[in-house]
């Protein structure tokens, strides 16, 4: 291969996209099959506001199996999506203008989804064991949020989870100071069932919601996804007009969905993905660890399909991104990732979107050039 096709040939590591060789389309393919057999038509009819019965129902069995705690159909909203959920919640939850707090660095997309309904986003630090409850306690003694935003488990871009401990701190701050925490959930399946701490609303059913999404465990263009919560919260949710007027999300695609569960076609998904991500994740970081020099830090992680680089005090990663471009290789820059511009120096690596081949190569790209970088403060050690 000649530099100039390498050149064109650029390896993405910034988009969180799943790699299309490992998308279900044959298993979909069977499950919406089974789903269209029927006499009834129903699933081209106007659904229920709160979203299939029957989806809702399959989805309560997989979530209770998978976390080990139980859950309940009735509190279950279908969505189209996390983001949408994010959107439902944010719009009855939190009154234009209103404090929202979010993790810094956190999902950047969230970012505009709680600023298009009008809210001020408040950085809180994070750290390897995910949100820092003790500064979020400082900060609260100033301002309270109408909620806390954060992803606990594999987050975005960090991969790190929220340890037991915090997660009771967390509630126990929520229920002391009077605010929610929306939980984006959506790696949370990703784990090893019994391995990743239990999802948050196990600590406080009552102020925690919890996001969850068949984006990250089917394929993004499924779009569904769910929102758990207190029936009060969801008949709150399902207050809306949208919904109202639409009859819930998508009940074709809730309908092939619910057949991917029952068939077990999702379970069986879930035990390959898992596999191969987690291939994945390690491979490229024995890549860096094994290519970079010991002042560039990869955040450690147990999961997910991020991997988040720490680069040497003053290199810039959003600078960087034009020479990677050039060699071959993209990846998102760190203040993408904080709603105040934090991060210079750090980098997110997705590493779903590719085998362990083409990862191979984007990270010898990538290190040839942080390694070239002449502004790199420590030097090689
Ligand atoms: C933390 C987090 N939340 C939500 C989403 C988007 O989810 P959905 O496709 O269900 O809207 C993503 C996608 O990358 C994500 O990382």
């Amino acid at each position: 291969m000649t530099d100039r096709t390498d050149v064109i040939d650029v390896i993405d590591l910034g988009v969180g996209q799943p790699d299309p060789a490992i998308l279900p389309l044959a298993r979909l393919r069977a499950a919406a099959a089974h789903a269209l057999a029927g006499p009834g038509a129903a699933s081209l009819q106007y659904g229920p506001e709160q979203g299939s019965p029957v989806l809702r129902g399959s989805l309560a069995d997989l979530l209770s199996r998978h976390t080990g705690t139980p859950v309940e159909p009735a509190e279950l909203l279908i969505t189209a999506g996390a983001s949408h959920g994010l959107d439902l919640v944010v719009e009855r939850f939190a009154a234009p203008g209103a404090t929202i707090f979010v993790e810094d660095p956190s999902y950047f997309f969230a970012f505009d989804v709680l600023r298009s309904r009008g809210a001020r986003l408040v950085p809180v630090p994070t750290d390897r064991d995910g949100l820092d409850v003790e500064a979020l306690e400082r900060m609260l003694q100033v301002e309270v949020p109408a909620f806390v935003y954060t992803v606990p488990v594999f987050h975005n871009p960090t991969g790190v989870t929220l340890t037991g401990s915090r997660r009771r701190r967390l509630v126990e701050l929520a229920q002391e100071y009077g605010f929610l925490v929306v939980a984006d959930e959506v790696y949370q399946l990703l784990g090893q069932p019994g391995r990743e701490p239990a999802p948050l609303r196990t600590f406080d059913a009552e102020r925690v919601l919890s996001l969850g999404s068949f984006s990250k465990i089917l394929g993004p263009g499924v779009r569904l996804g769910w929102i758990e919560c207190t029936a009060s919260r969801l008949a709150r949710l399902v207050d809306n007009g949208v919904l109202r007027s639409g009859g819930g999300v998508s009940p074709i695609a809730s309908a092939i969905v619910h057949s991917a569960i029952s068939l077990g076609i999702q379970d069986e998904y879930l035990a390959e993905i898992r596999a191969v991500y987690e291939r994945r994740r390690r491979h490229v970081v024995r890549l860096l660890d094994g290519s970079l020099t010991a002042d560039f830090q990869v955040m450690p992680a147990t999961g997910g399909l991020y991997v988040w680089l720490r680069l040497p005090e003053g290199l810039d990663a959003t600078g960087l991104a034009a020479p990677a471009e050039a060699a071959g290789v993209r990846f998102r820059p760190g203040p993408v990732f904080s709603c105040a511009g934090n991060f210079p120096n750090y980098l997110r690596i997705c590493v779903a979107p590719y085998d362990e081949s083409r990862l191979t190569v984007a990270v010898q790209r990538l290190s040839r050039v942080l390694l070239r970088q002449p502004s790199r403060a420590g030097g090689v050690r």
